[in-house]
């Protein structure tokens, strides 16, 4: 079906608020093209583009990207260096657009074990940024969801030994209030593209009840049309939260 009629398809009123997408494939895409791996990350950069464009268009109020995650530094050096290049430059050219959309633009992750450079383009982007509230682009890097529960954790004990914090006093509520998404909601939907369906250590205790789509597409090749086809699916959906 054509992108138009896709779009004709979603209904404005029940969208997802927050969308988080897991954007797999670009090295396979690059090899189907006889690339280098590198060439799929150039690739995929385009689409992050389009999928910001029409996200924002549409009205999703945040989208939640995974660039980096903890365990992308056991990849060659080559291939770590020129991704995180890729994000530093990539960050300060959509910098004027974001503006000019009212997008901010947020990080979650480790990001203070990130080359200098990068820290600081982040870092200037989010406050270039921070006054926009018309759509959140929220961009994990170098995040992973045990280290984010394991940080929640850590910083709540300081608070126990330190602060005279009551053990009672941790709740569901409380232990979301350390998590690197606070205090974003947690997403309604999760996509991830490039055939492979697991979490691979994206957000976990935020997925509770996100609904799942998972794409063939490889990230390179993941329309506007597919991102439509995802949301009509999400809308299809019963969610009951564990209620009947
Ligand atoms: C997965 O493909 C993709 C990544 C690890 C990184 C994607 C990051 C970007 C496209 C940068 C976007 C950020 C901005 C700010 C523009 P893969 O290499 O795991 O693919 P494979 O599974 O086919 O090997």
């Amino acid at each position: 079906m054509n992108e138009e009629k896709l779009l004709s398809q979603i209904d404005k009123n029940t969208l997802p608020m927050h969308i988080a997408i897991i954007m797999d494939g670009n090295g396979r895409w690059a090899k189907t093209h006889k690339k280098a791996r590198v060439y799929g990350h150039i690739k995929g950069v385009k689409t992050v583009e389009t999928i910001v464009e029409v996200a924002k268009n549409i009205g999703i109020r945040i989208l939640t990207i995974f660039a980096f995650s903890t365990e992308n530094w056991q990849r060659p050096k080559d291939e770590v260096d020129f991704l995180l290049d890729l994000i530093c430059q990539n960050t300060k050219r959509y910098l004027p657009n974001f503006m000019k959309n009212k997008i901010r633009f947020k990080t979650i992750g480790k990001t203070e074990d990130l080359p200098y450079r990068l820290i600081n383009t982040l870092r200037d982007a989010q406050r270039k940024t921070e006054k926009y509230d018309e759509m959140i682009l929220n961009l994990a890097i170098n995040y992973g969801g045990r280290l984010d529960i394991l940080n929640a954790t850590q910083n709540i004990a300081k608070q126990i030994k330190n602060e005279g914090m009551n053990i009672k006093d941790i709740d569901e509520k409380t232990f979301s209030k350390y998590l690197y998404t606070d205090p974003l909601p947690d997403p309604d939907l999760l996509i991830r593209t490039g055939k492979e369906k697991r979490i691979s250590n994206f957000f976990l205790w935020q997925l509770s009840y996100t609904e799942l789509h998972f794409s063939s597409k490889m990230w390179p090749n993941f329309s506007a049309a597919d991102f439509y086809q995802a949301i009509i699916d999400f809308q299809r959906r019963k969610r009951r939260f564990g209620r009947l």
